[in-house]
């Protein structure tokens, strides 16, 4: 493939040296589980972010499920969130038993439509859950109503902004996942947590170990979910060079958007937002069509995501969704296309995708 969608040998091959010497660092010591490394990278992650508490869990997954259950989300409970964006972000809601009532997307970001959010309000509504997609902030501080905790899930945004605030500052608590092709990855599943409440920290810190308040005493049925010692040491490593990984995908964006903004929709940034480009997401209704030639081309795009979750079958049988009830997503599922963006992408990679796609279009 001449433009992989990521190039993950490239981008952990820089660090081989550092990361054999934690990993001697990890067996010499021999601590392997809520160690000491883990300890030091949720405090710097917790300073990157802007918060006083994050805590390092087994996936992006469980970072949505511990939160949840943090803030008191259980059977019979509708948590509002968006249609448009991975299954994790509805499974982790039917995980701990409430259900994920939708509100559609605005059709320039992609992101939660806060009118449409508050027009999904009901006496039973426990949390809102915005995702920041593809990496650009929701417009969360429109999301915000009297008693409804706001989480964030942030799997696709580590180091956006809105309006001089990083995400996973921005609610009540924040996701995060380290899966190997997020803008900052471990070397395997990982998550992390943030928060800004003392209490919603302690009670993930309990979740994470089984609700075990003391050595064998346990308060409530809980979870096995922690981020390994040996992926903290390395993600400390790589959350070095994570702003200027995010400045290099933002050039190879703004490079992308000069050179396509007359063949195809590209993205909006919205006011306030610095956006990390986790994808470049363009618009056409010939998608399936360029998708193809790019393909054929050696040119490793993607669409995320091809099927709305209300239109996911399990959802649709559980809660009666129907297609026709979010029109945005259901449009965006049919035209969305997701162009290679990393920051090890060479320039004449950059370039052969812009050539490309405008031979597509005979430009
Ligand atoms: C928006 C969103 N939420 C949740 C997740 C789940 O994260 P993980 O794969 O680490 O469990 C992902 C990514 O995979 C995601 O993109």
């Amino acid at each position: 493939m001449k433009v992989p969608p990521v190039d993950l040998v490239k981008q952990n091959s820089r660090f081989w040296e550092e990361f054999k010497r934690v990993l001697a660092e990890v067996l010499s010591d021999g601590r392997f589980v809520l160690g000491p490394r883990l300890k030091g990278f949720e405090e710097e992650f917790a300073r990157y972010i802007g918060v006083p508490h994050a805590l390092g869990v087994g996936s992006g997954t469980d970072a949505l499920v511990l939160s949840l259950r943090a803030l008191g989300v259980g059977p019979g409970d509708e948590v509002i969130t968006t249609p448009f964006t991975f299954y994790a972000t509805v499974e982790a809601v039917m995980l701990v038993g409430a259900k994920p009532v939708f509100a559609d997307i605005d059709p320039l970001t992609f992101n939660l439509n806060a009118e449409a959010v508050r027009d999904a309000l009901s006496e039973r509504t426990k949390v809102v859950l915005p995702v920041h997609l593809y990496g650009q902030a929701a417009e969360v501080e429109n999301m915000r109503f009297d008693g409804i905790p706001l989480l964030e899930d942030a799997a696709q945004a580590v180091g956006a902004v809105r309006k001089g605030q990083k995400v996973g500052a921005l609610g009540d608590a924040a996701a995060f996942s380290f899966y190997p092709t997020k803008n900052l990855s471990a070397l395997g599943d990982g998550g992390m947590i943030t928060t800004k409440s003392g209490e919603i920290a302690q009670r993930v810190e309990r979740l994470r170990v089984h609700c075990q308040r003391e050595k064998y005493i346990h308060d409530d049925v809980g979870y096995n979910s922690r981020l390994d010692d040996l992926q903290a040491a390395f993600l400390s490593l790589k959350l070095r060079l994570l702003d200027s990984w995010n400045e290099r995908r933002r050039r190879i964006a703004e490079t992308y958007t000069e050179a396509l903004k007359d063949v195809v929709i590209t993205p909006s940034v919205g006011e306030g937002n610095i956006h990390v480009f986790h994808q470049y997401t363009v618009r056409t209704d010939e998608r399936d069509r360029l998708r193809e030639h790019l393909i054929k081309n050696g040119i490793g795009v993607s669409v995320f995501y091809p099927l709305p979750l209300h239109l996911q079958k399990v959802l649709m049988e559980r809660y009666g969704y129907r297609r026709g009830q979010f029109p945005e997503a259901e449009r965006a599922s049919e035209e969305v296309l997701s162009l290679p963006i990393y920051p090890e992408m060479e320039e004449w990679q950059i370039e052969y995708v812009i050539e490309k796609v405008r031979e597509f279009f005979g430009r």
